[in-house]
């Protein structure tokens, strides 16, 4: 019997993790539970101490706690240290080891699309928590130069990790995205009710020939302007729900240490109710 959770604040209630693991635990016939939790700021640091008391053997962390678990932990894979955000937590016998699953879903989610990144050009919009994890995950896949693209330069600049991105104001997309192989939607708006200015933007983007594919990591919206630049430049799109299902997948083998495809957790989200 396995005991795993999700904690994040009062939005937790609306997670799919708890359907896809209970989906993935059912369907490999495994004995076990996947709670969620919501919590307030200030109350992580607590919930973390009882962690072994609650009998709970694995953790997701979601927004807005990923940073503020940190502390808390006992030992961080690199890719939680680089970004000082984990969202994956294994209780090893009272030892607390925080991972970071954001990161390796992306880089999982850019390569089932059978594009290599290396040596190409990406631009990034956004400039939180997932433009940073996407941004080391395209560093990390060799792409490069990366642009980071945000209404606040300066907070861009902020997530960059190295010269290998380069932080610009949304005003010189236009010029960048021209020979762009990849553009990844980091920002949390995709439909134009969320974001009218985003929406004008992004409507009057002229694609490059060698723009192969559009990530949006936002899902759900029936009307996403991201999806339109991709249709219109006849490049693919792919949504944020397969690097849901690719963190969810690394999560489960980091708990379990039973490899599960992605594709098993995309079925979860395709039969979610
Ligand atoms: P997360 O940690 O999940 O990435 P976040 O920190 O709220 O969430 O980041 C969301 C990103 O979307 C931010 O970079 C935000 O821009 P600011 O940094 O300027 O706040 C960006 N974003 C949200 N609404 C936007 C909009 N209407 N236009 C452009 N960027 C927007």
């Amino acid at each position: 019997m396995i005991r795993l959770g999700i904690i994040g604040d009062s939005r937790v209630a609306h997670s799919l993790s708890p359907h896809m693991h209970t989906y993935v635990l059912r369907r490999l016939g495994l004995e076990g539970s996947y709670e969620a939790f919501a919590l307030e700021p200030g109350q992580v640091a607590g919930f973390l101490k009882e962690l072994p008391a609650r009998g709970l053997q694995g953790l997701n962390v979601t927004v807005p706690h990923k940073r503020e678990v940190i502390p808390s932990l006992d030992e961080l894979d690199p890719g939680a240290r680089a970004l000082g955000a984990a969202n994956t937590i294994i209780n090893d016998d009272g030892r607390l080891l925080g991972y970071n699953t954001d990161l390796g879903g992306f880089m999982d989610a850019v390569s089932a699309k059978g594009i290599g990144m290396s040596g190409k050009r990406a631009l990034v919009f956004g400039a939180g928590g997932a433009a940073r994890a996407v941004v080391a995950g395209l560093l990390e896949l060799g792409a490069g130069p990366v642009s980071i693209a945000a209404r606040d330069p300066q907070k861009a600049a902020g997530i960059s990790p190295g010269p290998g991105a380069v932080a610009i104001g949304l005003d010189q997309t236009a010029d960048v995205f021209n020979d762009a192989a990849l553009l990844v939607n980091a920002t949390s708006v995709s439909a134009p009710a969320e974001s009218p200015e985003m929406h004008e933007l992004v409507a009057g983007l002229k694609p490059g020939p060698g723009l192969e594919l559009v990530m949006d990591i936002n899902y759900g919206r029936a009307d996403n302007f991201w999806a339109d630049l991709a249709r219109r430049a006849g490049a693919g799109f792919q949504d944020g729900l397969a690097m849901l299902a690719a963190q969810a997948a690394r999560s489960f083998s980091l708990w379990t240490g039973q490899k599960v495809d992605a594709a098993l957790y995309m079925q979860a989200l395709e039969e979610r109710p």
